[in-house]
């Protein structure tokens, strides 16, 4: 029977190796839509910042994530705070929260089961092993901590001459412990997915090879449709 759902590739990995910008890349080549999961929890951190609302608060989180504000702007709201390291650490510490994650994983399947494009790629932690474990590609995008923390300095660099490379790197550490360390939804990969170590690759010889990878997926799902499975 043919599937209800678009084809799907789940890509996820720590902070800084590369995800987003491969994900974009991708979705263009392939004519596929882009989900960033982490703007859930961007768009949550940011808000709960600005309540003033801190990471054991969980009633308080609770109450945001079941606000008509919430369910209706978190996927269209934009602002360039949303990018910064202070948001991305604190949208580590409470995407921990058993309930926080249970409404991103309903929220972020009703988003992608009502889209109509041939493909979805879905960016974030546990997108193929939570949200979609029957995604049709899962890679997992990584890279050496020293040499995610370059490029995100690099990065940040570019509006501010005053960042510090410690200061980056440590910010990296911390959310990767987050991410790895806790007890549902955590960053790990499994023999689902294809590994992608980037560290020693350019951006096209990346975005190259998980084209590659990509495409040995939806050519076999695209025959097993054709056959009426
Ligand atoms: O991908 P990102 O840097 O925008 O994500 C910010 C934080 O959100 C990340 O450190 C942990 C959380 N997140 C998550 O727990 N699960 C996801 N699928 C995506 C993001």
């Amino acid at each position: 029977m043919t599937k209800a759902r678009p084809f799907l590739v789940a890509m996820d990995g720590p902070a800084g190796g590369g995800k987003g910008t491969v994900a974009v890349a991708l979705a263009q080549r392939f004519g596929f839509v882009y989900f960033e999961s982490g703007t859930f929890f961007r768009v949550l951190a940011w808000r709960a910042l600005d309540l003033g609302v801190t990471a054991q608060e969980e009633a308080r989180l609770e109450e945001i994530i079941t606000s008509p504000w919430f369910r209706e702007k978190w996927h269209t709201f934009a602002r360039p705070a949303l990018r910064e390291e202070r948001i991305g650490l604190f949208a580590s510490e409470i995407a921990r929260h058993a309930f926080i994650r249970t409404a991103f994983i309903s929220f972020q399947r009703q988003e992608v089961l009502k889209e109509t494009a041939a493909g979805v790629i879905l960016e974030g932690r546990d997108t193929g092993s939570a949200v979609f474990p029957d995604a049709d590609c899962k890679i997992f995008l990584t890279a050496d901590p020293h040499v995610r923390a370059r490029r995100r300095f690099e990065e940040l660099r570019e509006k501010n001459p005053d960042v510090v490379y410690e200061t980056v790197f440590q910010d990296l550490s911390k959310r990767d412990a987050n991410d790895k360390e806790r007890s549902i939804g955590a960053l790990q990969i499994d023999n689902t997915y294809q590994l992608l170590d980037t560290s020693t690759l350019s951006i096209s010889e990346v975005v190259n090879t998980a084209e590659r990878l990509v495409q040995e997926r939806y050519n076999a799902y695209l025959a097993e449709k054709k056959r009426g499975r």
